[in-house]
């Protein structure tokens, strides 16, 4: 009699298999719950606006041998995962892709989008652009690139995004949190990278979720809530779903092999507990995601879909589809109090060799151009307004993107950063157009634009004395009109250098006075690279450089213009002509040049600068200036970490003086003293003192470095003084306001010293006391 009855226990084991077996609706819909720890899965896709591939590569999905990245992709197949299921939550930051993405969407596909957004299942954070990168960028550009992003977000949607998300950049700004932050309508900033010794002790002490006050003017009036994350901004190890990658996805279906919902909830508990232990608060969050993830969403979606049901089921912890702005209200809602933070999250090291300070100077070229453009953007759009026109877009997309924390860091691929070139080029030679006409409107004495009285050009090649215009319309018997203008709010007075061939020039103001004027040779270096230049890019092998700079000083009113007119002289202008420079020729043990109150020294035998004096402030400055270049660490020794566009790690050896004597050639006049020096064949540099300016101008031209040694250099320029400084300096935020710093030490922890020399830079746009370039 006892077989039937084993036979029945079986049938209903059966049963019970078929009935969990097939169709289960998940409970994703959950909020948070009191009392219980809640786990914020916040679905998100790093998506790099160029990198390893090109902006376009990374939207299209070509190139996939390069990297296996498709944004159309991921923007595809999230819309999809969210339609299917009103629970799950997915945020989006890129603006350059999303706008790439949404103008080619059906209206059907853009009403979902919207009903997606409406009802919070697809959140826009960051907004800007790009996520920029916070080093190397100047705060201006960080406002515009932002602003472009959130007024399409208003625009088509109506809302303006809340969270800061600057998960990768490499170091967090000051300028991030006080201007971005509160400015812009962020409640909130989030982000992976910050020093490994700093987050080791904010772990210890509950401290990565801060409030900051990156301004110590503003201070709390302008502070923002601030999560730094405990690991990176991937999830847990073992709770990535990208599709093509190795994972544990969880399997529930008792008639299928390895089902595993006990162990996978048991490491959902686990891992939440873990980080729990490191925060504030009953609510922690979990970057649900990676670079260039979510190519295949539901792979994601399913899998967090049931560790949430699974999870709530066994009821240890809570899990939920969250946002960090979900998130950051849940924090503000415990009452708990935070530390507090100031200044900044600079220099960034992620381990003891690997103080990624060698991106503030990498691709100086390239950051130049960016640097170049940005103010040339801020003067096309207010001449845009004066004339009522519309020219100046073509730059926004391309500049835009320049600011990404690979672009203008100078961290991405060679091919990547050609593109981001010539989209800048391409932007900037139609906004060109834009301005020639105009100016050309502006200029008319007729207050009509139609026909244009005076056909503008302009020059964007200056720093290789390459401006046709200048040459051929002066040498053409015709006279020059060059309009300056000043972008800034207050009058501005310069010194213009236009390129021209003949000695014989004068230079009247509007109002047909004479401008005093100057002619200074061209070196051989500018005239060699442009050279160079038109050879390559022209195919001209007979180049004639232009023998001189003619040089006057243009005052300018604040957001005006001011015309000058540079002709041959007829009658009595001929007295007036430029003042052709004097070559001095060292009589002394010192030459000391400078025509106006500031007069720097420098030793006859040796070529260098020994003193700056400044007669109106009564500064006397022994100093000295010297190029030196640190051997590159090539990471083969015990840490393989080498010095690269991220990272500099300099050998440990002291740096290699590149010469002890340099030879100078000195340049006279009224309006500008120049001193040549040739430091050795692959450095250049010309110092420039100006009348009526209390500040030398120093412009040096560094390449091709010298590597067939099998050394890296990592070179440097460095100004030796007297000043007693007890270790301290300061260092600008994003071209703003300054910061303290002090020679190894930091504020916020007990700085273990392992790079004394990578770890003591800090990236400065507008004044900067310590400098590294590498070309
Ligand atoms: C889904 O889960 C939430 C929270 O865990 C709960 O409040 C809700 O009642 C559940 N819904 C269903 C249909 O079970
Ligand atoms: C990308 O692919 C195109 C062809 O699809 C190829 O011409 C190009 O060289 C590739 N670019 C790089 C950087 O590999
Ligand atoms: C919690 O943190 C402490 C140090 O703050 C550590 O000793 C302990 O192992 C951690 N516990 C868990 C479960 O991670
Ligand atoms: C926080 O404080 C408010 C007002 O005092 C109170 O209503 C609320 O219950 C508190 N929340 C928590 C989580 O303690
Ligand atoms: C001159 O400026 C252009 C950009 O305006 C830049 O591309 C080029 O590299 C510069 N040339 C030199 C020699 O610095
Ligand atoms: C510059 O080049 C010219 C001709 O190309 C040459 O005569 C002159 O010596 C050069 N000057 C220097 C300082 O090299
Ligand atoms: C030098 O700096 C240290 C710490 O930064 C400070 O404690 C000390 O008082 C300073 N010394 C002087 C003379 O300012």
């Amino acid at each position: 009699m006892a077989l039937p009855l084993v036979l029945l226990v079986l049938l209903a084991a059966v049963t019970a298999a078929r009935e969990a077996h097939g169709y289960v609706a998940y409970n994703t819909s959950a909020g948070t719950v009191a009392g219980l720890l809640n786990v914020h899965l916040v679905p998100h896709s790093h998506d790099d606006v160029g990198w390893l591939k090109t902006v376009d590569q990374y939207y299209v999905g070509s190139n996939n041998s390069i990297q296996g990245a498709c944004v159309m992709n991921t923007l595809d197949s999230v819309v999809d995962a969210l339609a299917r299921d009103p629970g799950r939550k997915f945020v989006v930051a890129e603006q350059a892709f999303f706008q790439r993405w949404w103008v080619e969407k059906s209206p059907q596909i853009q009403a979902i989008v919207h009903k997606l957004v409406d009802s919070g299942q697809l959140e826009f954070i960051n907004g800007g652009w790009c996520m920029h990168d916070e080093a190397a960028t100047h705060y201006i550009d960080m406002i515009d690139q932002t602003t472009l992003g959130h007024r399409v977000i208003k625009k088509q949607f109506n809302k303006t995004p809340r969270a800061g998300w600057q998960i990768d950049p490499f170091g967090h700004s000051a300028v991030q949190a006080y201007l971005l932050g509160t400015e812009l309508g962020f409640d909130s900033v989030h982000f992976a990278r910050i020093d490994y010794q700093d987050r080791a002790k904010r772990k210890d002490d509950k401290g990565l979720e801060v409030i900051w006050q990156g301004s110590r003017t503003f201070g709390s009036s302008s502070q923002i809530f601030t999560n730094a994350f405990p690991v990176h901004y991937s999830p847990p190890d073992g709770f990535s779903f990208e599709v093509l990658n190795d994972m544990t996805p969880v399997q529930d279906d008792p008639l299928l092999f390895d089902t595993n919902v006990e162990q996978r909830v048991n490491d959902f508990v686990s891992a939440a507990i873990a980080q729990a232990n490191v925060t504030r608060t009953n609510h922690i969050m979990w970057t649900m995601g990676d670079d260039f993830n979510y190519q295949y969403a539901e792979s994601w979606f399913r899998n967090m879909d049931r560790l949430i049901h699974y999870v709530n089921k066994d009821g240890r912890v809570h899990a939920l589809y969250s946002t960090p702005s979900i998130y950051t209200d849940a924090k503000h809602a415990s009452n708990e109090s935070w530390p507090l933070k100031r200044d900044d999250y600079f220099p960034y090291a992620d381990s003891t060799n690997a103080y990624w300070t060698g991106y503030f100077t990498s691709r100086p070229t390239f950051k130049g151009y960016v640097r170049m453009l940005s103010g040339y953007y801020l003067a096309a759009r207010q001449i845009e307004f004066l004339v009522g026109g519309s020219f100046t877009s073509s730059l926004e997309d391309p500049l835009g993107i320049a600011q990404h924390h690979d672009a203008v860091s100078g961290t991405a691929k060679q091919h990547t950063t050609d593109d981001y070139s010539k989209r800048l080029a391409l932007g900037a030679s139609q906004v060109e157009k834009g301005v020639n006409t105009a100016l050309a409107c502006l200029t008319s004495s007729k207050g009509t634009c139609m026909p244009p009285a005076v056909k503008f050009s302009q020059c964007q090649l200056l720093n290789i004395s390459y401006c046709p215009s200048t040459e051929e319309q002066i040498s053409g018997g015709k006279g020059l009109v060059i309009t300056a203008y000043n972008p800034l709010g207050w009058e501005h007075s310069d010194f213009i250098r236009v390129p021209v061939n003949d000695l014989h020039l004068v230079v009247k103001s509007s109002d047909g006075s004479f401008v005093d004027s100057q002619l200074v040779e061209v070196d051989n270096v500018t005239s060699n690279l442009r050279k160079l230049y038109v050879k390559a890019y022209l195919g001209i092998n007979t180049d004639k450089p232009p023998k001189y700079w003619l040089v006057f000083q243009a005052s300018v009113p604040p957001m005006g213009w001011n015309t000058y007119f540079v002709s041959k002289p007829k009658g009595a202008g001929s007295n007036r002509m430029g003042y052709v420079s004097s070559i001095a020729s060292p009589s002394k043990d010192t030459v000391e040049v400078g025509p106006g109150s500031l007069k720097m020294t420098f030793s006859s035998a040796s070529g260098q600068l020994t003193r700056m004096f400044n007669s109106i402030t009564g500064v006397d400055l022994p100093i000295q200036q010297s190029f030196l270049w640190y051997g590159s660490n090539s990471g083969d020794g015990a840490d393989s970490q080498a010095s690269g566009a991220y990272i500099f790690r300099p050998d440990g050896s002291t740096p290699t003086v590149v010469s002890r004597s340099v030879p100078l050639k000195v340049i006279r006049g009224p309006l500008v003293d120049e001193v040549h020096q040739q430091f050795s064949p692959w450095i250049y540099q010309v110092t420039r003192l100006y009348k009526d300016k209390e500040h030398a101008e120093v412009e040096y031209t560094i390449g091709p470095i010298p590597v067939n040694d099998g050394i890296g250099k990592e070179v440097i320029t460095r100004l030796t003084a007297n000043m007693v400084t007890n270790h301290t300096f300061y260092t600008d935020s994003n071209g703003r306001d300054f910061l303290k710093r002090v020679r190894d030490y930091r504020e916020d922890w007990d700085l273990q010293v392992t790079q004394p020399v990578a770890g003591n830079y800090y990236p400065g746009q507008s004044r900067n006391v310590c400098n590294r370039w590498e070309i």
